[in-house]
């Protein structure tokens, strides 16, 4: 029987979690020199203490969870029955088991006894006088619930002791069907008639599956589940597995209680339900799985392209780890409320909307592109993850990193016009190198219990630095014997847990070559090398003297005791640029190489394909031998791109001047690669926002007018016969920044575009529009404010309202920045995406920077309370307050953090703190020249 559905007084607790920042979502931050010691004196560089964490005692476990829930979708409540087969292997009288938010109105455990007899006190019972022995079930009801709320956990006290052997453990339970995102979750969506209604949905990594239900909810305890619902028989319901029974709910005729195949063996977080109003578009992989994309009602055309990929995607898993997709169904879904980007849960994968729905005449070439990743990332882990899983979160890498990695394996595969490995490198690797490059970051292999500690790690060191170290290793180990590692992996350890440990013996049998002794040097101290190089010719070889030595954000380490990492490193030269001439690996401090047969006026390059983990610094005359190959296109993109963000994040460090990295800039007139220009966007990017804090702001916008206008004129506004997806994304980068930096022509046109548009004249294509919005509503007035809320309001897509959203922040008067800030935290925009909106404001100018950071202050509690701490509000901080570069915010800083505490964003508020004193340095050190160089260029411009 379902009881009454009452709205439980829940205990209501904070509690966090977190994805992290997609690539897209770029803003940047800083550097400088001597900063350790005043770090140090902030009181900036330790971490708070560990909060005290214990895991589940191992001695009751379960091996079947049979879960029954009954949600409301009109009162936010949900009824929920566990009957949970356990194994209880040291005698007891309690049970303890995660659970959170939620109230137990009854439990009990049923003892299985040995051969079908049923035992009650651990002793067979014999009826006297008879030679008949009875079996019978005696339940032993819990006399106490015992909440402990900070821990999320609940001990249940039984009255006798439960023996070893099996059981049942019975458990009648309500919740509340919250607004936060985590846990058992209600979203909203409006039908297409326009009425506001909810679905009831999950999002459980890392910790929230005991807010749905009471569980053992760690990683390594795995068992499987039969799952029901019972849901309103208009509504659409999911879970992990396929629909086996779907019948009449006793007593109401508008009520079904939908049935699920049992799950295989697996772990809790990726436990998955939905109900809710969708529509969907089907298909049939190659290898036979039934995949579905389920969408809003009305929009199951915005599916089809995920559909496509996804069907693409899992042969290509399949063969590539050579091991099957274990359940019959797929079913991808596009949830219009939610926290992170998307989620794994198997076999039932949920996606915010902007990272599964394309629509082909709306959607943007990059949203293409971030759906693609997304899907190949999710569906990786259908296998890297869900079929093997981390034995607990300090190995939450090895999901994460390898997803990370393998997601461009797969888009590779089916787009191989995107060039994205290229991307990878601007995204991932130079993102890891920057965050990694701070006191304040941490191993990737890093202990962690509290849940906060837990949301805190799904960041750029797991994601970025992960898949980075992975590529590295896939080349050092070359694809063949990677993939008979990867299988020996998946195969020893499917249906169970393994640590990192673990995927490197598979990799070291697979090869034959030393991965853990290399591998351990990357993943379990933080960090990364300096690879400083300098040669000499001798006869017709070339000498190289490398040596190693920690790159820190602030100038090489300068301690005794200097971390030293293992190095695969390759070396090219003119004569065959895209081909290594050799491998080595660096194991020392230090190693002289031979390059045979190098003529003199030959150049000499490390880190082909910036595949190697680490920064390189040329001696001056190998870097000068180099820069040619960069104007005139010899030295390869991938190349250029890597040349280009070391000597930018050199020059952060002061370990060169920054001047000579805007006449390396300059160098790249001929440039006609999008992410070469990507990548270097992003770093003029920071370099204006570090100068937005002196008076010749403007000048750096002329700069940024000159290295862009020839690369925009050769481009044009119009895509031109035989263009690509390349050329979509290259024109919106190029025309945005110039846009945004003023040039007269641009912004013009952009004008002149717009109005079109907003009279329905000429509709603006997709990938124009970011571009075109940025520009207008950075050099434009309250009216085109106004136009784009109109817009906003008007747009039926997610992605076009997430597109404005973003844009809202170049907006410059001090009102219309008010008036944007309010926004972000209106009806109008989704709660997930506020953080976009305030973020926009803080990185779109100098008034901006300080209005974000007193709307935060001023409304943190509310803030904070939207999102219960959780990785949104790290990103809304890191947005926020990494542009500062005045020592004393980095004290304002701290202070207001040390009495407005965000657990799960602790580590990256001393990131912040760090980058702001960065900053700080690296504006005093080089601003003066910087100007200098500047006016001078000015007074005598280069000619091209
Ligand atoms: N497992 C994560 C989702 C997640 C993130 C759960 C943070 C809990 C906390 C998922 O696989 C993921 O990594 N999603 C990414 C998108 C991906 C393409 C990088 C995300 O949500 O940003
Ligand atoms: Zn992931």
């Amino acid at each position: 029987m379902w009881l009454a559905a009452a709205a439980p007084s829940l205990a209501r607790r904070l509690l966090f979690l977190g994805p992290p920042p997609p690539p897209l979502l770029l803003l940047l931050l800083s550097r400088s020199s001597r900063r350790r010691r005043r770090l140090h004196s902030l009181g900036l560089a330790a971490m708070p203490e560990k909060r005290p964490f214990e895991r589940l005692p191992a001695d009751v476990s379960p091996i079947n969870y049979s879960l029954c829930l009954k949600p409301d979708l009109l009162d936010f409540t949900f009824e929920g029955k566990l009957e949970a087969a356990a194994q209880v292997r040291q005698a007891t009288n309690q049970i303890v088991m995660n659970c959170a938010d939620i109230d137990i109105i009854t439990a009990s455990y049923v003892p299985e006894g040995d051969e079908g007899f049923l035992t009650p006190l651990g002793g067979t019972r014999w009826l006297e006088g008879l030679e008949l022995r009875i079996s019978f079930t005696p339940e032993i009801h819990a006399t106490g619930f015992n909440y402990q709320n900070e821990d999320e956990k609940v001990t249940l006290s039984f009255p006798s002791t439960l023996q070893p052997g099996t059981g049942t453990l019975k458990i009648d339970f309500v919740g509340e069907l919250n607004d936060k995102m985590k846990g058992f979750y209600r979203s909203k969506y409006t039908t297409p008639s326009g009425e506001v209604r909810y679905a009831a949905v999950t999002q459980f990594e890392a910790t929230d599956a005991r807010r749905a239900f009471p569980c053992w909810d760690e990683p390594a305890i795995k068992a499987t589940f039969d799952i029901s619902l019972v849901v309103p028989k208009d509504r659409v319901a999911l879970s992990n597995m396929n629909v086996i029974d779907r019948k009449p709910y006793p007593d109401d005729e508008n009520v079904v209680e939908v049935k699920f195949a049992r799950t295989p063996v697996m772990s809790t977080y990726l436990v998955a339900f939905v109900v809710g109003e969708y529509d969907f578009v089907e298909t049939r992989s190659k290898d036979g799985v039934c995949v579905r994309v389920y969408t809003p009602v009305g929009k199951a055309e915005q599916g089809k392209f995920a559909l496509e990929v996804a069907a693409k995607t899992l042969p290509f898993y399949k063969d590539y780890f050579n091991v099957p997709y274990p359940l019959p169904k797929i079913d991808l879904i596009a949830i219009a409320d939610f926290a992170a980007g998307a989620m794994e849960n198997w076999g039932l994968v949920t996606y915010r909307e902007t990272a599964l729905l394309i629509d082909p005449k709306n959607s943007c070439s990059s949203s293409r592109q971030w759906v693609a990743l997304v899907v190949g990332h999710e569906l990786a882990h259908q296998w890297f993850g869900n079929l093997v899983t981390m034995e607990w979160w300090t190995h939450l890498w090895l999901n994460e990193g390898f997803a990370s990695w393998i997601e461009y394996l797969c888009v590779d595969h089916c787009f191989p016009e995107y060039d994205i490995w290229t991307q990878f490198v601007s995204a991932d690797y130079t993102r890891a190198q920057e965050l990694d490059a701070l006191d304040n970051s941490h191993p990737i292999e890093v202990s962690v219990g509290h849940p906060s500690e837990v949301d805190e790690i799904f960041d750029a060191i797991s994601y970025s630095k992960g898949a980075s170290v992975i590529r590295m290793l896939h080349d050092y180990i070359g694809d063949k014997d990677f993939k008979k590692g990867m299988n020996m992996y998946l195969t020893k350890f499917q249906q169970k847990n393994a640590a990192t440990e673990d995927l490197w013996e598979c990799l070291e049998n697979a090869s034959g070559k030393p991965i853990a002794a290399v591998m351990n040097t990357w993943t379990k101290q933080m960090g990364f090398p300096l690879i400083y190089v300098e040669a000499e010719q001798v006869e017709d070889d070339r000498l190289l003297r490398l040596s190693q030595r920690k790159f820190c954000a602030s100038g090489p380490y300068v301690g005794e005791d200097c971390p030293q990492w293992m190095v695969p490193i390759t070396i090219s030269t003119s004569e065959d640029p895209n081909q290594a001439k050799l491998k080595i690996l660096m194991d020392k401090p230090e190693m002289n190489v031979v390059l045979k047969d190098v003529k003199p006026d030959q150049w000499v390059k490390l880190n082909l394909g910036t595949v190697g983990f680490y920064r390189t610094q040329y001696s001056s005359a190998m870097l000068e031998s180099l820069l040619p190959g960069i104007r005139d296109l010899s030295l390869p993109p991938v190349d250029r791109l890597g040349l280009q963000n070391d000597l930018f994040s050199l020059a952060r460090a002061g370990i060169i001047s920054t001047v000579e990295v805007l006449k390396v800039m300059e160098a790249f007139v001929n440039e006609p690669n999008y992410t070469v220009w990507s990548d270097l966007s992003c770093n003029l990017g920071i370099l204006s926002t570090l100068l937005s804090h002196t008076d010749f702001y403007e000048e750096i916008q002329e700069f940024v007018k000159d290295v862009f206008s020839p690369i925009g004129e050769r481009l044009g506004w119009d895509p031109k016969p035989g263009e690509g997806h390349l050329d979509a994304l290259l024109r919106g980068l190029v025309l945005g920044k110039l846009g945004k930096a003023g040039h007269k022509a641009t912004l013009e046109e952009a004008r002149r575009r717009f109005k079109d548009h907003v009279e329905g004249k000429q509709i603006l294509s997709a990938d124009l529009r970011s571009p075109v919005y940025l520009t207008v509503l950075k050099h434009g007035d309250g009216t085109t404010l106004d136009i784009m809320l109109k817009l906003h309001k008007q747009a039926d897509m997610q992605e076009e309202k997430n597109r404005i959203e973003r844009v809202l922040g170049a907006t410059l008067s001090p009102e219309l920045i008010q008036k944007v800030l309010t926004f972000a935290l209106s009806e109008e925009v989704r709660p997930q995406d506020t953080v976009s909106v305030i973020g926009g404001v803080a990185g779109g100018s100098k008034h901006g920077r300080k209005a974000a950071w007193k709307f935060i202050k001023d409304n943190w509690e509310e803030l904070y309370n939207r999102y219960q701490g959780g990785f949104l509000i790290s990103r809304l901080i890191k947005l926020s307050v990494e542009g500062f570069a005045v020592d004393k915010m980095a004290g304002e800083v701290k202070a207001f953090f040390e009495s407005h505490p965000a657990p799960s964003a602790e580590r990256t508020i001393q990131q912040c703190c760090e980058n702001i004193l960065l900053n700080a340095a690296w504006l005093k050190r080089d601003a003066e020249s910087i100007h200098q160089y500047l006016l001078q260029r000015k007074a005598s411009p280069p000619t091209a």
